[in-house]
C-alpha cells in the first residue's frame, strides 16, 4: 500500500483501504462492505458518520475553526457544560486535551500538585498511551522496555487483588490509577468490589484515585462510565476516543478543587478545546444521551456475550469470553491473526488484543442484526481455523 512507503511500521495492519462509512458499516474502495467491530479502536462510539456529529462539523467549520483556550468561545462552553452534565457527579472541573495518551499525561500532573507526591501504582495489564508519562503507566514491558528510563516511582499491582495494591502504596503514592475494564490486555472486567476498595484505600491513605475510562466510558459497556456499574466515583477521570465522534479530542476530568492547584501556564494545549472537536463533542454527547446509545450497547452486547458463550460450548478452541455491554473479548487458545483475515474476507473487520484475543469495540449503533451476521461470521471463521488445525 502507498502509505507504507512513508509510515514506517507502527502499526499492525489489515489489507483493508476504507473509503466510507456510516453506523456500524464501512466500505473499502471496491464498494465492499464490512460490519466495523473494530470501530476505529472504540473511537466510533455514536456511529461513523453520525448525522449530528457532521451537521455540527459543518457548521463549525464555516464559522470558526481555531480559537485558543486563551479567548473564550461559546462552542467549548457549550460542549464543557454538556460534559459536566454527563460527568461522575462533583467532576467538574475539565482540562481539554486531544487524545487518550494527553488525558493521563494531564492525571499524572494534577495528581502530583495536588498531593505533592510523586510516587503511582497502576496495574498489571493496564494500558494507558504510548507518550513517555502515560508509558511510565503502561503494563507491557514490551513497550515499555526499549524507551527507558521512564517515570520513576511507578508500581505495578494485580488487577481486582486489593492485597497486591495495599502491598504496593507507600508513603510516597500519590495517585492509583485503573481501567474499571481494561482495554488492551484482553478485555478484563473489574471483580466486583474491586474499585470500591480502591476507593476506600485512597480515603484512607490520601490518595488520589484515577479511573481510565478512554476506552471503557461513553456508553460502551452499556452505562455512561463503566465504573457507575459499581457506583464508585473517582478523583480523576481520562477521557477520549469517541468523546467527539471521531475527531481528536481528549478530556481530563478532576474535582475544581485538585484543578484549582495547577496554576496558570502549568499545563496547556494549543489545540485543546479547539471549537471544531468541541462542536463535534457536543453532538456526539447529545448522541449518545438522546439515543439511548448505552442502553443499546447493553442489549446487544449482552445478547453478543451470551451467543459468544454458547459458541465456547461448541467450539474449543475458544478458551473465555470476557465482557461488559459491547466491549468484548473471546480468548482463543492460539494466535487469533487467521481468524482476522478469515473475518475480512466474510465481510467483518475485527481487533485482537494481545495475540491470542478477539476483540470487539463496535460503535454503539450496531443493530442485533448486525451482531448476528458478526456471530455467523465467526462461526463460519472458527470452522475454518478447527479444519486448517485438524481440531475438530
Ligand atoms: C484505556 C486507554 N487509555 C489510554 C489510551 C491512549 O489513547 P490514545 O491512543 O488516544 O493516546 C488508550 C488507547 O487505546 C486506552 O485504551
Amino acid at each position: 500500500m502507498g502509505e507504507d512507503s512513508y509510515t514506517g511500521n507502527l502499526y499492525q495492519r489489515f489489507p483493508v483501504t476504507v473509503e466510507r462509512a456510516r453506523g456500524a458499516v464501512v466500505w473499502d474502495e471496491s464498494g465492499r462492505e464490512y460490519i466495523d467491530m473494530m470501530g476505529g479502536y472504540g473511537v466510533a462510539v455514536v456511529g461513523h458518520c453520525n448525522d449530528m456529529v457532521v451537521a455540527a462539523i459543518r457548521e463549525q467549520a464555516g464559522r470558526v475553526i481555531t480559537v485558543h483556550s486563551s479567548l473564550y468561545n461559546r462552542t467549548r462552553e457549550a460542549f464543557l457544560e454538556a460534559l459536566a452534565e454527563v460527568a461522575p457527579a462533583g467532576l467538574t472541573g475539565i482540562h481539554l486535551n486531544n487524545s487518550g495518551a494527553e488525558s493521563v499525561e494531564a492525571a499524572i500532573k494534577f495528581a502530583r500538585k495536588y498531593t505533592s507526591k510523586k510516587g503511582v501504582v497502576a496495574m498489571r495489564g493496564s494500558y494507558h498511551g504510548k507518550s513517555m508519562g502515560a508509558l511510565s503507566l503502561t503494563f507491557n514491558p514490551k513497550y515499555r522496555k526499549p524507551f527507558s528510563p521512564l517515570l520513576e516511582g511507578v508500581s505495578f499491582a494485580g488487577f481486582g487483588d486489593i492485597d497486591s495494591v495495599r502491598d504496593h502504596v507507600t508513603g510516597d503514592t500519590g495517585m492509583i490509577i485503573v481501567e474499571p475494564v481494561q482495554g488492551e490486555s484482553g478485555i478484563h472486567v473489574a471483580p466486583d468490589g474491586f474499585l470500591r476498595e480502591l476507593r476506600e484505600l485512597c480515603d484512607e491513605r490520601d490518595i488520589l484515585l484515577a479511573f481510565d475510562e478512554v476506552q471503557s466510558g461513553l456508553g460502551r459497556t452499556g452505562k455512561m462510565w463503566a465504573a457507575s456499574h459499581w457506583d464508585v466515583i473517582p478523583d480523576i477521570m481520562c477521557v477520549a476516543k469517541g468523546v467527539a465522534g471521531g475527531v481528536p479530542l481528549g478530556a481530563t476530568l478532576t474535582r475544581p478543587e485538585i484543578l484549582s492547584r495547577i496554576s496558570k501556564g502549568e499545563h496547556s494545549s494549543t489545540f485543546g478545546g479547539n471549537p471544531l472537536s468541541c462542536a463535534a463533542g457536543k453532538a456526539a454527547l447529545d448522541s449518545i444521551v438522546q439515543d439511548d446509545l448505552a442502553g443499546n450497547a447493553g442489549r446487544v452486547g449482552s445478547h453478543l456475550i451470551s451467543e459468544l458463550n454458547r459458541m465456547a460450548g461448541r467450539h474449543r478452541i475458544i478458551r473465555e469470553v470476557r465482557g461488559l455491554g459491547l466491549m468484548i473479548g473471546v480468548e482463543m487458545r492460539f494466535e487469533v491473526r487467521e481468524v482476522l483475515h478469515d473475518l475480512i474476507g466474510r465481510g467483518v473487520l475485527m481487533l485482537y488484543s494481545g495475540r491470542n484475543v478477539l476483540r470487539m469495540l463496535p460503535p454503539l449503533v450496531l443493530s442485533m442484526e448486525q451482531a448476528d451476521a458478526v456471530l455467523e461470521g465467526l462461526e463460519g471463521a472458527l470452522r475454518s481455523e478447527e479444519e486448517r488445525r485438524n481440531v475438530r
